[in-house]
């Protein structure tokens, strides 16, 4: 190696630190809820509040080196270059310097420290449009530094402009990105294709509003650039695998199922697959704010990459096993050193793993046989119209009921189901699998019911679902909204329910919509609301939640609604979450400075 991880790590810090820049360290990989945004997917998420003005206490110039998660390209890891887990080598000014000191240092990271060579860059500034200028500053400085002006392109907003989608009042600007050639030995590479993004300078001005832009006080800048892809630069490596973030644990996989890695092929991307989201489920396991493996929300994020790494160990020829394999070595040889906390966290982490790998493994071989029997009936069956009938078109599509059977026996989330479909070149019925589900819940619903005068609803009924639902929308608020949020009043009726905490804004209208999301999908699971008395300390150990700690006796009541749930409460309560209808916030206000108001309903 060229250079090593740790070498990238400490060159980025140190240069900028050398610009009196602060390292202010990395935070939590799970969302602080104040975007909406599940995970950490940029470097500057943390801070975005510093950079719309608040005063940081570490000053105007700061760095870091930042987990993120980004599951959106789940579908393409497997690849060389995709991962769900990456860091971010970030550093920001704060309303102090600008574009001038910005480019120049950017310019001499690349070509004094990393050795780039300053021909070879290409950079692209924005174009403008109605929103801001074109960039015709950021190309003079970058010519006056060396850089053909051949080599410098303006692009528009698609391509040169930076913001967090799907957010209002967050920081963004047009950038300023980075590339260099993706092969060394090509002769004349053309831009853009023979060239890789390495990073890019955020000139953050403006603040994204509900109808456009606005510009900040603050001109800010924002620099990322991303710790794997450098570190497979400055390698002259086109394999993210090959780097030393993942090279000894692709040993230990090629190891343990005696395949070779560089055969290629579906053992590689197996390899690949088992790696990536390996890594990630230990960063998310092993994160100051940890989450776990569940149903819902980012702990259901965790359990689809978990229960695809186990499916490709089966397909590598490999036990689960090797995932634990994997996760000792990225804590004890890769990240541990960066991420001290992994090795605290070593055994807990290793024992999270096992666990829900030994729950899936229980059920995945069982599945697959279920699935296979779908793909043999479907073939049967094209087989048999086709011999009676040639211009008969042949079914490729896995029924939506099959689907849900899948889901509902053998813990197949419909993305694992899709991708074995694939793989026999099938589709599955999306719309299918969704209807199948509420008729599920339906029926649930209606049993529930039966075990009330025969479904006749009194009003102390209603009134106990309205109980129930706002312990749904407490722990849904704490996983969109941020975890601190706690419930300071409540009050129902037959019709409605409202709910007060401590919140600083109201919700944005995709965040509403993720909290309705998250409560009707704990409704459709149909969970049972378990009561549980014990003592107070034990409630509180156990992680329950209550309102008003001193109104509690030595004995409390608790409730739990499967894993999503656990609140200190008096009660009554529904038997199950499949009796509560569908549930719709209705309106959203002001109680005071710091606490907001949600109405909700309960729709039969
Ligand atoms: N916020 C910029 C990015 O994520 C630096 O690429």
């Amino acid at each position: 190696m060229k250079i090593t991880s740790r070498q990238l790590r400490e060159k980025w810090l140190s240069f900028y630190e050398g610009k009196g820049h602060v390292n202010i360290g990395a935070v939590s990989l799970i969302g602080d809820g104040s975007t909406g945004v599940m995970f950490n997917v940029a470097g500057m998420q943390p801070l975005m509040p510093y950079l719309l003005g608040k005063k940081h206490p570490d000053g105007k110039r700061l760095c870091n080196v930042q987990g993120c998660v980004r599951t959106v390209d789940i579908d393409s890891v497997g690849d060389a270059s995709h991962f769900t887990f990456f860091e971010m080598m970030g550093n920001w000014s704060l309303g102090d310097y600008f574009k001038k000191e910005k480019t120049a240092w950017t310019f001499e990271l690349l070509t004094k420290v990393f050795g780039l060579d300053k021909d070879k860059l290409c950079s692209t500034v924005f174009e403008g449009n109605e929103a801001a200028p074109r960039d015709n500053e950021t190309a003079e400085l970058l010519k006056n530094l060396g850089i053909a002006p051949d080599h410098i392109f303006f692009l528009p907003k698609c391509d040169n402009w930076w913001e967090l989608e799907g957010t209002v009042d967050t920081p963004c600007g047009p950038d300023n990105e980075w590339f260099y050639p993706l092969d060394l030995n090509k002769k004349n590479p053309v831009f853009p294709d023979d060239y890789v993004e390495i990073g890019n300078d955020v000139y953050m001005q403006y603040k994204k509003t509900e109808t456009g832009y606005a510009p900040l006080e603050n001109k800010n800048v924002d620099t990322g650039f991303g710790f794997d892809r450098m570190l497979l630069f400055l390698n002259g490596l086109s394999d993210g695998y090959k780097t030393d973030l993942f090279a000894p644990v692709i040993a230990e996989l090629e190891r343990v199922s005696g395949k070779n890695y560089d055969n290629g092929g579906e053992d590689r991307k197996a390899m690949r697959i088992i790696a990536d989201h390996t890594r990630t489920a230990v960063m998310l396991i092993g994160d100051e704010q940890g989450i776990l493996p569940s149903n819902t929300g980012a702990g259901y994020i965790l359990r689809r990459l978990m229960r695809r790494a186990i499916r490709y160990c089966r397909q590598l020829g490999v036990e689960s096993g090797a995932i634990l394999g994997a996760a000792k070595i990225f804590i004890e040889k890769i990240y541990g050193e960066a991420y001290p906390l992994l090795k605290e966290k070593e055994g807990y982490i290793l024992d999270e793993l096992k666990k829900e790998a030994d729950k899936f493994e229980a059920t995945l071989a069982q599945g697959i046989k279920e699935f296979e029997k779908c793909v043999t009936s479907l073939e049967r069956k094209n087989e048999f119209m086709s011999r009676s009938n040639p211009s008969y078109v042949k079914e490729t599509v896995i029924g939506g009921k099959q689907a849900f059977r899948l889901y509902d026996t053998y813990g197949f989330p419909l993305e694992l189901t899709e991708e074995l479909a694939l793989e026999s070149g099938l589709t599955v019925d999306k719309q299918g699998f969704e209807a199948a589900f509420a008729e599920h819940r339906e029926k649930s619903r209606v049993l529930a019911a039966g075990q009330f005068k025969g479904g006749l609803e009194s009003h102390s009924e209603t009134a106990t679902k309205y109980h129930t639902a706002p312990h749904l929308l407490n722990a849904a608020l704490k996983i969109v909204c941020s975890p601190d949020i706690q419930q300071k009043g409540s009050n129902i009726n037959e019709e409605r329910l409202r709910f007060d905490f401590n919140f600083a804004r109201k919700l944005t209208e995709e965040e509403v919509a993720e909290v309705e999301k998250l409560v009707n999908e704990q409704i459709k699971l149909n969970l049972p609301v378990v009561l549980k008395e014990m003592s107070l300390e034990e409630a509180k150990a156990l992680g329950f939640v209550g309102v008003f700690d001193s109104k509690y006796g030595e004995v409390v009541k608790t409730y739990s609604i499967g894993e999503f749930s656990k609140e200190i409460c008096g009660g009554p309560h529904a038997q199950n979450t499949g009796e509560l209808g569908t549930f719709k916030i209705v309106k959203q206000e002001n109680v005071s400075a710091g606490i907001k108001r949600i109405k909700a309903i309960l729709q039969k």
